[in-house]
């Protein structure tokens, strides 16, 4: 059976690391808001363009950095506000909500078939309220573009101490214009700048081509209602995701805070733009294969989450509903996918 959306009445403190600080990840339960199943936005909405966060214009900043201002500025248990969105994840990945009906087994939504789907509707719901918050329909994310040599450094909109996207806790020796190592294992490499980039293109044609002509190579591996969790991660989970994750995370800090550690990654609004570009590549991976790349099993298809969305209502959504971001009525800007022939 498929991995049911958990009951929030039973959310409980988070499994954290010890040098971690007592964090609450439940996100606010409201008695009496009644659960509504999602529903696709009409066909006739909008297309919303996620650019490039490196190429984006003056106007589209502002655009962007107001909307994360009013989504700091609601109140803690405001489920929109930007403390109950980085909580979401917290809860999701370190273990707050149990399965339904499995009060010894947690939810978790790394290292298992649910990655991609899980955060293609979280970033989306986030999407959508910034959006409300400025009165932008159209508003949509940027993302991290770090598989094109334009894109690998830190998008320097986040890079800026006095705005909104910016966090204190991320790794100061990997500012920009310092390129990003997609094969991060926690000591820079410090190789010329053509080498650093031939190299993560070439991680990009492992993960993309060699190393993901399988549903679960790239996706992941089942995990079922009544499942352990983490029965595996697809292998673009660990790299490149993981591996950004890790190098934009701060080594001052006792775990890597924010981004290099489940419970805190999403307090850094960079979080949001790194897993635009996952999702990204799910699309680009999933249109690079003839014929159906998706599990057609109903227990990845049914395995359903809660998410409040632009209306602070809590919604049920399940994998089947986001297989298509056409239907979620976004795309991504084209910036063409430069690792293509790689091949090492
Ligand atoms: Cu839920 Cu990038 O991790």
């Amino acid at each position: 059976a498929p991995i049911q959306a958990p009951d929030l009445r039973n959310c409980h403190r988070p499994d954290l690391p010890d040098t971690a600080p007592d964090t609450n990840c439940c996100p606010t339960y409201r008695a009496g808001s009644s659960i509504i199943d999602f529903r696709p936005p009409p066909a006739s909405t909008p297309l919303r363009v996620r650019p490039a966060a490196h190429l984006v214009d003056r106007e589209y900043l502002a655009k962007y950095e107001r909307a994360v201002r009013l989504m700091k500025q609601l109140p803690a248990d405001d489920p929109r506000s930007f403390e109950q969105q980085w909580r979401v994840h917290c809860a999701y990945c370190d273990g707050a909500f149990d399965q339904v009906g499995f009060p010894n087994l947690e939810i978790q939504v790394h290292n298992c078939w649910l990655f991609f789907p899980w955060h293609r509707f979280y970033v989306y719901f986030h999407e959508r309220i910034l959006g409300r918050l400025i009165g932008d329909e159209t508003f949509a994310l940027p993302f991290w573009n770090w598989d094109a040599p334009g894109g690998m450094t830190l998008p320097a909109i986040y890079a800026n101490r006095s705005s909104p996207l910016y966090d204190e806790r991320r790794d100061p020796a990997h500012q920009p214009p310092v390129l990003v190592d997609l094969d991060f294992s926690g000591t820079d490499p410090n190789i010329p700048r053509d080498q650093q980039i031939d190299m993560n293109l070439m991680i990009m044609y492992r993960e993309m081509i060699s190393g993901a002509k399988k549903t679960e190579l790239f996706l992941g591996q089942p995990y079922r209602a009544g499942d352990e969790p983490d029965p595996g991660a697809g292998s673009f989970e660990n790299v490149p995701h993981g591996t950004v994750h890790f190098w934009t995370g701060d080594p001052r800090q006792p775990n890597g805070e924010d981004m290099a550690n489940f419970y805190s990654s999403a307090r850094d609004p960079v979080f949001f733009s790194h897993h635009g570009n996952v999702d990204r590549l799910w699309r680009v991976w999933r249109g690079l294969r003839p014929g159906n790349t998706d599990f057609a099993d109903p227990d990845w298809l049914d395995a359903a989450f809660l998410f409040y969305d632009e209306d602070a209502r809590p919604v049920r959504v399940r994998v089947r509903d986001c297989l298509d971001t056409a239907t979620l009525r976004y795309t991504y800007q084209d910036v063409g996918l430069p690792w293509l022939n790689a091949r090492p």
